[in-house]
């Protein structure tokens, strides 16, 4: 099963403004939601003419909010929060007057002041009349609007519902959709490549109720598909089970054995990095019992056991379309460094993060780890860090590692 795309767990701040377009952002939302993205919609007053905010706040299940100096919104809400707790600003319909209000620094409702106070990319759609596109004034603001980095859709030429025809017709809410997947795959020192993530345990099933399984929490990996992601790289997660959500951005393909997770990895490749986090199951029952084992057949003598593939090794060895970075994990109890060369080796992997997972470490199902990056080059030593800034830490160590292998080729 596959779910969540580059949209999943994003947070779209809608603001919608006053044209006859505002009535297209209904759709815009209810597919932006679909999409696994969280829309908090901001209107303005002569959007209010246009659209109720009732529709809006039932499509993105989410109060809408309107008024700068609403005490109780200000209160529960302030405009900096508004924008602070945003990934994307989109602006549809941005209108000549938002436009216009934008390009002067004006903050004279709550939509412009966020707009003036956000730190976030702006996507704007414009929709408005052809003359008003026209405009020497509105030309004039389109300029320094894209100047200072906004990003903008549309708008299309057609017929206009003031019965012209020409350019300024709003973008249809796909082409927006597309637009804002477009501005989070363009971030970031990772943009343009694709990344592949194992993370968690695998099951492999005694019978259809019982499995066995391990204590991996897939923390780790999770953080570390969600940092490549906000590095900008296309990354796709294939987990076993566990309890973490899906992170932001990521496609996530849900397994539960080893041997699914090594066909779901093949499916993702090729890819330019692989970073195999998960806690495969060394091994699985010879054979599955087709029906659930009961007590009253007595306890099985013994289970018998067959190796499971290595699906780190398989793609480390899947030639033309081996990753160009193989990053392996050692989780070891003792003679961790050694271990981790061994694997190194084995397992033909660039690098291999050595953590140590004895009981008294933590690191299975804490919130830390101690990594160690062991490469054909020597020992890095981390600090121990928090999952999350492990992820960081080995995202930006990827990025240096695809920038110097670029300046090399020139
Ligand atoms: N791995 C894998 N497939 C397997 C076993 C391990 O992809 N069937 C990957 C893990 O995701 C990890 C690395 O191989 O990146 C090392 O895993 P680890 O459990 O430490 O090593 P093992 O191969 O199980 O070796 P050992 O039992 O000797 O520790």
């Amino acid at each position: 099963m596959r779910t969540g795309a580059v949209l999943n767990g994003r947070r779209i701040l809608l603001i919608v403004a006053g044209g006859i377009a505002a009535y297209k952002t209904l759709e815009l939302t209810r597919r932006l939601v679909e999409r696994g993205a969280s829309v908090r919609c901001v209107l303005t007053e002569a959007g209010a003419q246009f659209v109720t905010p009732l529709s809006l706040s039932a499509l993105s299940g989410d109060k809408v909010y309107r008024d700068l100096f609403s005490l109780t919104d200000e209160h529960e809400m302030g405009h900096i929060r508004l924008s602070r707790e945003a990934d994307l600003v989109v602006v549809a319909p941005a209108t000549a007057d938002i436009l216009a209000r934008m390009a002067g620094g004006l903050a004279n409702d709550l939509a412009t002041t966020l707009l003036l106070a956000t730190d976030k990319d702006v996507l704007a759609a414009p929709a408005m009349n052809v003359r008003m596109w026209e405009h020497a004034a509105t030309r004039a603001n389109l300029a320094t609007l894209r100047e200072r980095g906004i990003r903008f859709v549309g708008p299309d030429e057609g017929e206009m519902a003031c019965g012209e025809y020409g350019p300024g017709r709003m973008a249809e809410p796909a082409a927006i959709l597309d637009a804002v997947e477009a501005c989070f795959a363009a971030r970031g020192r990772l943009r343009g490549r694709a990344a592949l993530v194992t993370s968690g345990p695998t099951r492999e099933a005694l019978d259809p109720v019982r499995y066995i399984g391990n204590r991996s929490s897939g923390k780790q990996g999770h953080a570390i598909a969600a940092a490549l992601a906000r590095a900008g790289a296309r990354t796709r997660l294939v987990t076993g089970p566990t309890h973490e959500p899906d992170p932001a951005g990521v496609e996530v393909v849900r397994v539960e054995s080893a041997r699914e997770m090594l066909e779901a990895c093949r499916a993702a490749l090729p890819s330019d990095v692989g970073v195999f986090a998960a806690a495969v199951s060394d091994w699985r029952p010879a054979r599955e019992a087709g029906r659930k084992m009961k007590k009253s057949d007595g306890a099985p003598a013994a289970v018998e056991l067959v190796e499971n593939p290595d699906v780190l090794a398989s793609v480390a060895a899947a030639g033309n379309a081996r990753p160009a970075l193989v990053v392996g994990f050692a989780a070891e109890t003792d003679d961790l460094l050694a271990n981790a060369r061994r694997k190194l080796e084995a397992k033909g992997c660039d690098w291999v993060l050595a953590n140590d997972v004895a009981p008294r470490s933590g690191t299975f199902g804490g919130e830390e780890n101690t990594v160690r990056l062991v490469s054909a080059d020597g020992v890095e030593d981390w600090p121990t860090l928090a999952k999350d800034a492990v992820a960081e830490r080995l995202a930006s160590r990827i990025a240096d590692w695809f920038d110097a292998r670029a300046e090399a080729a020139e």
